[in-house]
């Protein structure tokens, strides 16, 4: 059985407007905005699967819908075969940035999912092992606005990772960060994902993210966005466009896709 399944999903979203009358009232008029239609897609377990599309085209609604947070228009979302009642931190931790909390310490905000732990020991154990994962050993006790960019990025991963969930779910992770440091937290959550193999889906508009990434990339988009085209990629980590033509060439053939005839 597949990890997560997606059905036939489709989002439309009401857009309403108020309009003059000629009569000098206003009248509020709804027009439907389709979003998403009929996206299907299959996620193993301990798979990390990269969708990839354009900005604007549904990514960060469909991986709403995913986690439970918004109802989808029709179709449907089994996580293990089943329907999502309501989103639960133990199943689904969405990542996102700017998610810590200023007021707490490195340590007090990555231990935020371990506060119903009453094994202060093991609770202890669990934070040291994860602040060790994304190497902040030492900055414990600073606070967020004492860490540059990609450590508080890091930091934010350690949230999600402690609270050990079933899927991971992460949209645009790597948005806002230089570039340098982007491709080091790109090349640790690589690692991470190959030492926990756990079900991930991350979104991005990032093509060498997705390849670089993904055991499996699904690019969706047009209007309404539909899954375009999926691709399995066998390819060994780390990868390397230079050093594995194969690669290098899928590339080219997606940025064409994407409407970019001149990668860099
Ligand atoms: N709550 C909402 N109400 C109306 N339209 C929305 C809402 N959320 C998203 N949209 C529209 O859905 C489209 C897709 O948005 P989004 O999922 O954020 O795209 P992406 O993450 O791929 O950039 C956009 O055109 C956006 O305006
Ligand atoms: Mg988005």
């Amino acid at each position: 059985m597949p990890h997560i399944e997606i059905r036939q999903l489709t989002k439309k979203y009401i857009n309403r407007r108020k309009m003059n009358r000629n009569d000098g009232h206003k009248e509020t008029i709804g027009e439907t905005i389709t979003v998403l239609k009929n996206i299907d897609v299959s996620i193993e377990t301990g798979e990390m699967v990269c969708f990839l599309g354009p900005s604007g085209c549904g990514k960060s609604t469909m991986l709403r819908i995913i986690a439970g947070f918004e109802p989808a228009s029709s179709g449907q979302v089994l996580i293990n075969g089943r329907t999502q009642k309501k989103p639960g931190a133990d199943t689904i931790f969405v990542f996102q940035h700017n998610g810590l909390l200023p007021w707490l310490s490195v340590r007090e905000n990555i231990g935020l999912g371990l506060r119903h732990m009453t094994n202060k020991k093991q609770r202890d154990e669990i934070l040291i092992e994860h602040i060790e994962m994304v190497e902040l050993e030492g900055f414990e006790n600073h606070f967020p606005g004492q860490l540059s960019g990609g450590m508080q990025r890091r930091a934010e991963l350690a949230r999600a990772l402690v609270v050990n969930p079933e899927i991971l779910i992460m949209d645009e992770p790597f948005s806002g960060l230089d570039f340098l440091t982007h491709m080091k937290m790109r090349e640790e959550v690589v690692n991470m994902h190959q030492f926990i193999r756990k079900t991930t889906l991350m979104v991005t508009h990032d093509i060498n993210d997705a390849l670089i990434m993904g055991d499996r990339i699904v690019i969706i988009g047009g209007s309404p966005s539909e899954v375009i085209l999926e691709k399995k990629l066998d390819f060994e980590h780390p990868r390397n466009f230079e050093s594995n033509p194969e690669l290098g060439k899928l590339r080219d053939e997606l940025f064409l896709m994407m409407g970019v005839s001149y990668a860099v």
